[in-house]
Protein backbone atom coordinates (compact mmCIF):
# COMPACT_ATOMS: atom_id res chain seq x y z
CA UNK A 1 0.00 0.00 0.00
CA UNK A 2 1.26 3.78 -0.81
CA UNK A 3 0.19 6.88 0.81
CA UNK A 4 0.37 9.85 -1.98
CA UNK A 5 -0.12 13.02 -0.95
CA UNK A 6 0.39 14.97 -4.51
CA UNK A 7 -2.70 14.90 -7.05
CA UNK A 8 -0.01 14.71 -9.92
CA UNK A 9 1.64 11.72 -8.86
CA UNK A 10 -1.49 9.60 -8.64
CA UNK A 11 -2.83 10.99 -11.87
CA UNK A 12 -0.04 9.62 -13.44
CA UNK A 13 -0.15 5.78 -11.67
CA UNK A 14 -3.63 5.80 -12.43
CA UNK A 15 -2.46 6.74 -16.08
CA UNK A 16 -0.56 3.81 -15.68
CA UNK A 17 -3.14 1.33 -14.67
CA UNK A 18 -5.52 2.24 -16.89
CA UNK A 19 -3.15 1.66 -19.86
CA UNK A 20 -3.09 -2.07 -18.13
CA UNK A 21 -6.87 -1.76 -18.08
CA UNK A 22 -7.18 -2.37 -14.39
CA UNK A 23 -10.65 -1.51 -12.72
CA UNK A 24 -10.52 1.14 -9.95
CA UNK A 25 -12.44 0.55 -6.96
CA UNK A 26 -12.95 4.49 -4.91
CA UNK A 27 -14.11 4.98 -1.20
CA UNK A 28 -13.79 8.52 -0.93
CA UNK A 29 -13.75 9.36 3.40
CA UNK A 30 -12.75 12.06 5.53
CA UNK A 31 -10.50 9.85 7.92
CA UNK A 32 -11.04 8.40 11.34
CA UNK A 33 -12.42 5.16 9.96
CA UNK A 34 -14.41 3.17 11.07
CA UNK A 35 -16.67 -0.38 10.04
CA UNK A 36 -18.28 1.54 8.52
CA UNK A 37 -15.57 3.09 6.12
CA UNK A 38 -14.08 -0.87 6.32
CA UNK A 39 -17.30 -1.91 4.93
CA UNK A 40 -17.08 0.32 1.73
CA UNK A 41 -13.65 -0.73 1.16
CA UNK A 42 -14.16 -4.90 1.88
CA UNK A 43 -16.92 -4.21 -1.44
CA UNK A 44 -14.67 -1.59 -3.20
CA UNK A 45 -12.00 -4.69 -2.95
CA UNK A 46 -14.03 -7.49 -3.86
CA UNK A 47 -15.01 -5.91 -7.13
CA UNK A 48 -11.98 -4.40 -8.14
CA UNK A 49 -8.41 -4.75 -9.27
CA UNK A 50 -7.27 -1.18 -7.84
CA UNK A 51 -8.75 -0.06 -4.63
CA UNK A 52 -8.22 3.62 -3.89
CA UNK A 53 -9.11 5.62 -0.47
CA UNK A 54 -8.75 9.19 -0.13
CA UNK A 55 -8.62 10.87 3.05
CA UNK A 56 -9.23 14.48 3.21
CA UNK A 57 -11.58 16.49 5.54
CA UNK A 58 -13.01 19.11 3.09
CA UNK A 59 -13.15 22.24 4.58
CA UNK A 60 -15.92 23.49 0.92
CA UNK A 61 -18.40 21.26 3.22
CA UNK A 62 -17.82 22.78 6.59
CA UNK A 63 -20.02 25.48 7.93
CA UNK A 64 -18.30 28.69 9.76
CA UNK A 65 -19.56 27.13 13.18
CA UNK A 66 -19.18 23.17 12.26
CA UNK A 67 -16.21 21.22 13.48
CA UNK A 68 -13.72 21.31 10.69
CA UNK A 69 -11.00 22.61 13.10
CA UNK A 70 -12.01 19.69 15.45
CA UNK A 71 -12.81 16.51 13.33
CA UNK A 72 -10.64 13.71 14.54
CA UNK A 73 -7.58 13.41 11.88
CA UNK A 74 -5.43 10.27 12.34
CA UNK A 75 -3.89 9.38 9.21
CA UNK A 76 -1.23 6.55 10.93
CA UNK A 77 -4.05 4.71 12.22
CA UNK A 78 -6.38 4.98 9.04
CA UNK A 79 -3.06 3.95 6.87
CA UNK A 80 -2.88 0.65 9.39
CA UNK A 81 -6.39 -0.20 8.81
CA UNK A 82 -6.40 0.37 5.39
CA UNK A 83 -3.14 -1.57 4.60
CA UNK A 84 -5.22 -4.82 6.60
CA UNK A 85 -7.62 -4.79 4.17
CA UNK A 86 -5.63 -4.87 1.13
CA UNK A 87 -5.90 -1.34 -0.15
CA UNK A 88 -3.52 -0.22 -3.11
CA UNK A 89 -3.50 3.37 -2.67
CA UNK A 90 -4.57 6.01 0.15
CA UNK A 91 -4.68 9.20 -1.43
CA UNK A 92 -4.46 11.98 1.47
CA UNK A 93 -3.64 15.38 -0.24
CA UNK A 94 -2.94 18.23 2.44
CA UNK A 95 -5.69 20.60 3.00
CA UNK A 96 -3.88 23.60 1.99
CA UNK A 97 -2.50 22.48 -1.70
CA UNK A 98 -5.33 20.15 -2.62
CA UNK A 99 -7.70 23.45 -3.51
CA UNK A 100 -5.75 25.79 -6.33
CA UNK A 101 -5.85 29.45 -5.00
CA UNK A 102 -8.24 31.16 -5.82
CA UNK A 103 -10.56 27.71 -5.89
CA UNK A 104 -13.49 29.56 -7.82
CA UNK A 105 -15.55 26.43 -9.21
CA UNK A 106 -18.60 25.23 -7.27
CA UNK A 107 -20.84 22.07 -8.20
CA UNK A 108 -24.83 22.40 -7.30
CA UNK A 109 -26.81 19.85 -7.48
CA UNK A 110 -30.16 22.04 -7.20
CA UNK A 111 -33.38 21.19 -5.37
CA UNK A 112 -32.10 18.09 -3.25
CA UNK A 113 -28.99 19.69 -2.29
CA UNK A 114 -31.54 22.07 -0.04
CA UNK A 115 -33.81 19.34 1.72
CA UNK A 116 -33.08 18.09 4.77
CA UNK A 117 -29.42 18.49 5.64
CA UNK A 118 -29.19 21.67 3.45
CA UNK A 119 -31.82 23.13 5.67
CA UNK A 120 -29.04 23.43 8.86
CA UNK A 121 -26.06 23.09 7.06
CA UNK A 122 -26.48 25.92 4.06
CA UNK A 123 -23.92 24.89 1.55
CA UNK A 124 -22.67 21.72 2.63
CA UNK A 125 -24.17 19.43 -0.23
CA UNK A 126 -22.55 22.30 -3.00
CA UNK A 127 -19.13 21.26 -0.34
CA UNK A 128 -19.53 17.42 -1.01
CA UNK A 129 -20.02 17.83 -4.86
CA UNK A 130 -17.19 19.84 -5.65
CA UNK A 131 -14.61 17.99 -3.80
CA UNK A 132 -16.30 14.38 -5.06
CA UNK A 133 -16.09 15.29 -8.26
CA UNK A 134 -12.37 16.66 -8.24
CA UNK A 135 -11.56 13.01 -6.31
CA UNK A 136 -13.35 11.33 -9.43
CA UNK A 137 -11.32 13.42 -11.98
CA UNK A 138 -7.89 12.25 -10.22
CA UNK A 139 -8.60 8.66 -9.53
CA UNK A 140 -10.80 8.44 -12.56
CA UNK A 141 -12.85 5.30 -10.72
CA UNK A 142 -14.88 2.73 -12.55
CA UNK A 143 -16.83 2.36 -8.96
CA UNK A 144 -17.15 4.40 -6.19
CA UNK A 145 -18.86 3.44 -3.04
CA UNK A 146 -20.77 5.45 -0.63
CA UNK A 147 -22.20 4.68 2.60
CA UNK A 148 -26.47 4.46 2.92
CA UNK A 149 -25.81 5.98 5.98
CA UNK A 150 -25.40 10.19 4.41
CA UNK A 151 -28.69 8.79 2.67
CA UNK A 152 -29.29 12.29 1.43
CA UNK A 153 -25.15 12.73 0.02
CA UNK A 154 -25.62 9.26 -2.07
CA UNK A 155 -28.99 10.67 -3.39
CA UNK A 156 -27.38 13.35 -4.61
CA UNK A 157 -24.05 12.26 -5.55
CA UNK A 158 -25.62 9.79 -8.45
CA UNK A 159 -27.92 12.75 -9.79
CA UNK A 160 -24.52 14.68 -9.99
CA UNK A 161 -22.92 11.57 -12.08
CA UNK A 162 -25.81 11.40 -14.12
CA UNK A 163 -26.55 14.87 -14.86
CA UNK A 164 -22.95 15.78 -15.61
CA UNK A 165 -22.59 12.15 -17.56
CA UNK A 166 -19.65 10.90 -15.54
CA UNK A 167 -18.48 7.61 -15.86
CA UNK A 168 -18.63 5.97 -13.00
CA UNK A 169 -21.06 3.49 -10.84
CA UNK A 170 -21.86 4.65 -7.56
CA UNK A 171 -22.07 1.76 -5.93
CA UNK A 172 -25.09 1.91 -2.28
CA UNK A 173 -23.66 0.54 0.56
CA UNK A 174 -25.92 -0.47 3.73
CA UNK A 175 -25.41 1.16 7.36
CA UNK A 176 -22.87 -0.58 9.31
CA UNK A 177 -24.30 -0.10 13.45
CA UNK A 178 -22.29 -0.69 16.65
CA UNK A 179 -23.54 -4.14 18.58
CA UNK A 180 -26.55 -2.07 20.36
CA UNK A 181 -27.88 -0.11 16.88
CA UNK A 182 -26.22 3.31 16.82
CA UNK A 183 -24.64 4.03 13.76
CA UNK A 184 -20.98 3.87 12.76
CA UNK A 185 -20.08 7.32 12.45
CA UNK A 186 -16.39 9.89 12.84
CA UNK A 187 -18.78 11.74 15.39
CA UNK A 188 -19.25 9.23 17.81
CA UNK A 189 -16.24 10.03 18.98
CA UNK A 190 -17.21 13.48 20.69
CA UNK A 191 -19.94 11.92 22.20
CA UNK A 192 -19.53 11.45 26.46
CA UNK A 193 -20.64 8.48 28.01
CA UNK A 194 -23.83 9.89 28.95
CA UNK A 195 -24.54 10.95 25.54
CA UNK A 196 -22.99 7.73 23.66
CA UNK A 197 -26.56 6.12 26.01
CA UNK A 198 -28.59 9.18 25.15
CA UNK A 199 -27.66 9.12 20.87
CA UNK A 200 -29.19 5.73 20.96
CA UNK A 201 -32.90 6.85 21.34
CA UNK A 202 -32.32 7.51 17.15
CA UNK A 203 -32.18 4.42 16.75
CA UNK A 204 -34.69 3.42 19.23
CA UNK A 205 -37.37 5.68 17.88
CA UNK A 206 -36.47 3.81 14.09
CA UNK A 207 -37.31 0.73 15.56
CA UNK A 208 -40.09 1.35 17.16
CA UNK A 209 -41.51 3.24 13.96
CA UNK A 210 -40.12 -0.29 12.32
CA UNK A 211 -42.34 -1.89 14.41
CA UNK A 212 -45.43 0.47 14.06
CA UNK A 213 -45.04 0.72 9.96
CA UNK A 214 -44.85 -3.81 10.56
CA UNK A 215 -48.21 -3.83 12.10
CA UNK A 216 -49.88 -1.68 9.26
CA UNK A 217 -49.39 1.95 10.04
CA UNK A 218 -48.68 4.51 7.08
CA UNK A 219 -49.79 7.17 8.15
CA UNK A 220 -46.45 9.76 8.02
CA UNK A 221 -47.48 12.45 10.99
CA UNK A 222 -48.37 9.23 13.19
CA UNK A 223 -44.54 7.91 12.89
CA UNK A 224 -42.92 11.12 12.77
CA UNK A 225 -44.93 11.54 16.42
CA UNK A 226 -43.24 8.26 17.56
CA UNK A 227 -40.00 9.29 16.95
CA UNK A 228 -40.58 12.28 18.10
CA UNK A 229 -41.64 11.19 21.48
CA UNK A 230 -39.14 9.05 22.06
CA UNK A 231 -36.33 11.81 21.19
CA UNK A 232 -37.29 13.95 23.25
CA UNK A 233 -37.44 11.98 26.10
CA UNK A 234 -34.05 12.46 26.26
CA UNK A 235 -32.68 15.81 27.47
CA UNK A 236 -29.35 16.10 25.75
CA UNK A 237 -31.45 15.89 22.38
CA UNK A 238 -32.03 18.81 20.30
CA UNK A 239 -34.07 17.56 17.14
CA UNK A 240 -33.00 19.03 13.63
CA UNK A 241 -35.71 17.28 11.63
CA UNK A 242 -37.69 14.00 11.64
CA UNK A 243 -38.50 13.64 7.62
CA UNK A 244 -40.44 10.95 5.86
CA UNK A 245 -39.84 11.52 1.55
CA UNK A 246 -39.39 9.78 -0.94
CA UNK A 247 -36.82 7.74 -1.44
CA UNK A 248 -35.33 8.94 -5.08
CA UNK A 249 -36.64 12.72 -4.87
CA UNK A 250 -36.57 13.60 -0.96
CA UNK A 251 -40.26 15.25 -1.34
CA UNK A 252 -42.40 14.57 1.68
CA UNK A 253 -45.13 12.46 1.50
CA UNK A 254 -48.31 11.81 3.83
CA UNK A 255 -48.58 7.91 3.26
CA UNK A 256 -45.46 6.13 3.48
CA UNK A 257 -45.18 3.45 1.00
CA UNK A 258 -41.87 1.21 0.10
CA UNK A 259 -40.56 3.72 -1.82
CA UNK A 260 -40.43 5.98 1.70
CA UNK A 261 -37.27 6.72 3.78
CA UNK A 262 -37.39 8.27 7.46
CA UNK A 263 -34.99 10.39 8.08
CA UNK A 264 -33.34 11.70 11.37
CA UNK A 265 -31.05 14.37 12.21
CA UNK A 266 -30.69 15.58 15.88
CA UNK A 267 -27.66 17.42 18.35
CA UNK A 268 -26.84 15.11 21.08
CA UNK A 269 -24.77 17.71 23.41
CA UNK A 270 -23.28 19.45 20.54
CA UNK A 271 -22.54 16.68 18.22
CA UNK A 272 -24.80 16.33 15.25
CA UNK A 273 -25.97 12.48 14.07
CA UNK A 274 -27.95 11.15 11.25
CA UNK A 275 -29.44 8.10 10.63
CA UNK A 276 -32.39 6.58 8.72
CA UNK A 277 -34.59 3.55 7.97
CA UNK A 278 -35.38 2.40 4.40
CA UNK A 279 -38.82 0.85 4.56
CA UNK A 280 -38.39 -0.93 1.28
CA UNK A 281 -35.30 -3.05 3.48
CA UNK A 282 -37.85 -3.76 6.52
CA UNK A 283 -41.25 -4.75 4.29
P1 LIG B 1 -17.17 10.27 5.72
O1 LIG B 1 -18.11 10.81 6.73
O2 LIG B 1 -15.77 9.93 6.17
O3 LIG B 1 -17.82 8.99 5.08
C1 LIG B 1 -17.20 8.33 4.02
C2 LIG B 1 -18.15 7.29 3.49
O4 LIG B 1 -18.41 6.32 4.51
C3 LIG B 1 -19.52 7.90 3.10
O5 LIG B 1 -19.96 7.31 1.88
C4 LIG B 1 -20.41 7.48 4.25
O6 LIG B 1 -21.78 7.35 3.91
C5 LIG B 1 -19.81 6.13 4.62
N1 LIG B 1 -20.17 5.77 6.00
C6 LIG B 1 -19.97 6.50 7.12
N2 LIG B 1 -20.50 5.86 8.20
C7 LIG B 1 -21.06 4.73 7.73
C8 LIG B 1 -21.78 3.64 8.34
N3 LIG B 1 -22.02 3.60 9.63
N4 LIG B 1 -22.21 2.65 7.53
C9 LIG B 1 -21.97 2.68 6.19
N5 LIG B 1 -21.30 3.66 5.57
C10 LIG B 1 -20.86 4.68 6.32
O7 LIG B 1 -19.10 11.25 3.71
C11 LIG B 1 -18.01 11.77 3.74
O8 LIG B 1 -16.98 11.31 4.51
C12 LIG B 1 -17.66 13.00 2.90
O9 LIG B 1 -18.80 13.79 2.73
C13 LIG B 1 -17.02 12.65 1.54
C14 LIG B 1 -17.97 11.86 0.66
C15 LIG B 1 -15.71 11.88 1.73
C16 LIG B 1 -16.69 13.96 0.80
O10 LIG B 1 -15.83 14.75 1.53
Amino acid sequence: MIIIKDSEEIIELIKNYKTNFKTIGFVPTMGALHQGHLSLIRKARSENDIVVVSIFVNPLQFGPNEDYKKYPRDLQSDAFLCENENVDIIFAPDESSFYEKPHLTTITVKDLSEKLCGKSRPGHFDGVCTVVNKLFNIVKPNKAYFGKKDYQQLIIVKKMVEDLSMSVKIVPCNIVRDIDGLALSSRNKYLSKEEREEALNIYKSLMEAKELLQNGETNSDKIKKSIENILKSGKRTKIDYIEIVDKDNLNPVNIIDRNTIILIAAFVGTTRLIDNLIVEDIM
